[in-house]
């Protein structure tokens, strides 16, 4: 009798369409219409893909967080964090509604400006700051949020040369709870770094202390963390009025609240896991309510809120451009937009719904984009139902970080359409094209045809 040869043991993941512990998957229902407009129709008028933004949704949702907050806290002011939306007429929706601007960049600062945003309503965040930056934000009188000692230092020196005193906080990091712990922002609470700060500041003479800021990371499911979070802040304000006599104005608490996607990996789908408003506002304004600030000047509570007030307010409609199979017999769709235009789907399991009603058979399938590249794939293993090239879907929840976080690669960036609360499309980016991305490019002349 031979010998059997060896098979080394492999784990091989499992391939299954089976329902999960939170049923089955619900992404066969149709999406026949966006805010009202057929989706086939905005297809056909601008193109596939083609990004869609519900302006109420916007609304509606900021005013759920503003009224979870302000009904438990006497003054509370929302930023629109720029990064994770910045077109234009997003930013003005939420202006409109009284949000500050948030921004990370010179380049953000710039575009706040343009949108009419008073300097005073601008928060400089972020660990990339100018000199140039520094001086235009400090003549503009914005609260410049210092992140390291060098901007410390940096902006003493713009401070020396100017007429306004520049009006700060420090970005605060700290542990909450949570791994991985954000600590390569700002100054650390627990070895001292945050307070050895606050001092430097004071002790120059020449900045105008205002608050205290923290972001303890993103998509945060623990309202915990928030608690804590918001605890410490609070201390750490009342030390410093304690010991250094100075008063601090605000604690702004910084974004960092999950949406309803449900993130890859994940056991249970996003709809049980995420917190409501109001469970994050009664961590935050609870702990600050009790820390034992005297009623009667409250710090103002400022929130830097992103994914969660847009994600729900995009769409991608896009369109099936063949089905395949894969060597192992897996049904393999692939789309026309992929993680060059959805980005989010590095880490989020997005839901994708045919616009048509369907005949209610589903298949595991793996969803693959356009690119020639081997990384373009938006999902691994799903169940999706029998789609044929030509067919249209839409992706749901990407309102956030996809439309700043996109790239140029292999093909044109798509229009953007925002649907008004009265049911129109207005275009509110354009598609690229070859002519826009040309013409940033420079041939030398001797390379010239
Ligand atoms: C300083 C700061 N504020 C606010 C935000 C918005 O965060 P989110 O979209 O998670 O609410 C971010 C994003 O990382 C940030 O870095």
């Amino acid at each position: 009798m031979t010998k059997k040869r060896f098979t080394p043991p492999a784990i091989k993941r499992l391939q299954s369409g089976m329902p999960g512990k939170a049923g089955i998957p619900s992404q066969l229902n149709p999406i026949p219409d966006i805010g009202g407009i057929p989706v086939k129709q905005l297809l056909r008028d601008y193109g596939s893909p083609l990004f869609i933004l519900e302006e109420n949704t916007i609304r509606n949702t900021y005013r759920k967080a503003k009224d979870a907050f302000e009904s438990r806290y006497p003054a509370v002011q929302f930023a629109w964090s720029y990064k994770t939306n910045y077109l234009d007429a997003v930013c003005q929706i939420y202006h409109q509604e009284g949000s500050w601007a948030e921004v990370v960049s010179g380049f953000e600062y710039q575009k706040a400006l343009a949108n009419g945003v008073d300097g005073r309503q601008i928060i400089f965040n972020g660990p990339d700051k100018s000199p140039e930056d520094l001086k235009l934000a400090v003549e503009n009188h914005s609260y410049i949020h210092i992140d390291h000692f060098d901007e410390l230092y940096s902006l003493i020196k713009v401070a020396e040369s100017s007429t306004n005193r520049p009006r700060v906080a420090i970005r605060v990091n700290m542990d909450t709870g949570i791994f991985p712990r954000w600590d390569r922002f700002g100054f650390n609470l627990e070895n001292g770094e945050a307070m050895e700060a606050v001092k430097q500041i004071i002790e120059s003479g020449k900045l105008d202390l205002m608050g205290l800021h923290t972001h303890i990371g993103t998509y945060i499911i623990s309202v915990n963390a928030y608690r804590t979070a918001a605890e410490k802040m609070a201390a750490l304000a009342l030390s410093i009025e304690r010991e250094l006599k100075h008063q601090i104005r605000y604690i702004d608490m910084g974004g960092g609240f999950a949406s309803l996607n449900t993130l890859k990996g994940a056991y249970h789908s996003a709809a049980d896991t995420t917190p409501t408003f109001d469970q994050y506002a009664e961590a935050i304004t609870g702990a600050i309510t009790r820390a034992g600030f005297d009623p009667s000047a409250m710090p103002m509570l400022i929130l830097e809120t992103g994914r969660a007030l847009i994600d729900d307010a995009g769409y991608l409609a896009g369109t099936v451009l063949a089905v395949k199979r894969l060597s192992d017999g897996r049904k393999n769709l692939v789309f026309d937009f992929g993680v060059n235009l959805l980005f989010t789907s590095f880490w989020y399991d997005h839901e994708i719904h045919p616009v048509e009603e369907q005949n209610g058979f589903t298949e595991d399938a793996t969803l693959f984009g356009p690119l020639c590249m081997n990384i373009d794939q938006l999902r691994d293993q799903t169940r999706m139902p029998l789609l044929k090239q030509g067919d249209q879907v839409v992706v749901k929840r990407v309102g956030a970080y996809n439309m700043t976080q996109w790239m140029q690669f292999i093909t044109y960036r798509p229009n953007i359409i925002l649907i008004s609360p009265e049911g129109s499309a207005h275009l509110i980016r354009k598609a690229e094209n070859l002519e826009s991305i040309r013409s940033s490019e420079e041939t030398p002349s001797h390379l010239k045809k």
